[in-house]
């Protein structure tokens, strides 16, 4: 009998049992998650859960002390941030780290200016900062020569997540980007994340705000003490069920779930994300059935 080929292409980011340990602290203990381009999978879990761990290890800040990670199919080691942005990883932390007395063009730029000869090539910069604000439908800011000191917090985090798309990026993570945030603000952040997906990237949006997820997440990875509770598919859970497994790590079987096998290796580990199955279908779920500690 021949097999069907698999057509649906890779996922832009797939960690198999990430670990990473700070002295005798195990921080990340088994964590999996599945990131594909044209989605937002939103990346939930408590306090000290391990999720700003989890993408300081994606962009090479710390790597993970084991477990896999494949880029496009591909089995990749990121050991440097500047790894990350080899391969098209962005990431917007929550600081920013914006320079308030720099305008909007030089900090998209910043630290990866464009040069002619010696000097800085103002007007290339300023021409690919318009179209890459023009692209993501970006209006709110009346001056691309304005200072960031002058941004209202949304306009902030605007200009840092056009900065991450301006690289040719595949994948941008977004770490808490509408904490601070006013409602309206939100909303236009949020749409901004939608048009990232929407325009082909593979957006990874960390969130405690299950309004946020819930609007734009096609895909919810829930860490629970430093292990995968689960991922799944948002339009298959419901608000109870996320933050029943954000809470406890486990949660009642949804349909389709396929449950999670013991892992000899890892007896600890929660789940193996379903990746390898994991295609835009209902299939996705897995969850952690256990409760660990
Ligand atoms: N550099 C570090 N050294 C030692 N322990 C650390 C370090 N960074 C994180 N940890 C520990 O790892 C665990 C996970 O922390 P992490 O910051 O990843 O959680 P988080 O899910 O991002 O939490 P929050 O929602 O509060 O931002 C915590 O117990 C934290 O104390
Ligand atoms: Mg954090």
């Amino acid at each position: 009998m021949t097999q069907a080929p698999d057509l649906a292409p890779p996922p832009t980011l797939e960690v198999r049992g990430g670990r990473k340990n700070f002295g005798a602290v195990h921080a990340l203990r088994g964590v999996d998650l599945v990131a594909r381009a044209g989605e937002v999978t939103a990346l939930v879990g408590d306090n000290g859960a391990g999720k700003s761990t989890m993408i300081k290890c994606v962009a090479g800040i710390y790597p993970f002390d084991a477990g896999d990670v494949l880029f496009e199919g591909q089995t990749t080691h990121i050991s440097s941030p500047a790894d990350a942005n080899e391969l098209g990883i962005e990431v917007v932390y929550q600081d920013l780290a914006l320079c308030d007395n720099l305008d909007i063009v030089h900090n998209m730029f910043l630290g990866r200016e464009l040069k002619k000869g010696f000097r800085l090539d103002e007007s290339a910069m300023e021409t690919r900062a318009a179209e890459v604000l023009a692209s993501l439908s970006v209006r709110t800011v009346r001056s691309i020569r304005q200072h960031v000191a002058s941004l209202s917090g949304g306009q902030r985090q605007t200009v840092a997540i056009a900065r991450a798309v301006l690289w040719n990026s595949k994948l941008v993570i977004l770490d808490e980007p509408t904490a601070a945030l006013g409602v309206a603000q939100t909303e236009q952040v949020l749409q901004l994340v939608r048009r990232l997906a929407d325009a082909g990237l593979a957006v990874v949006l960390v969130s405690h705000n299950m309004n946020d997820v819930f609007e734009v997440a096609d895909s919810i990875n829930v860490l629970y003490l430093g292990q995968t509770a689960a991922q799944i598919r948002t339009k298959d859970t419901s608000r109870m069920e996320v933050i029943e497994l954000i809470t406890s790590g486990s949660a009642g079987m949804p349909a389709g779930a396929v449950a999670p096998r013991p892992s000899p290796d890892a007896p600890e580990r929660a789940t193996r994300v379903a990746s390898a199955t994991a295609t835009t279908s209902d299939a996705t779920t897995t969850t952690n059935g256990s409760t660990s500690a």
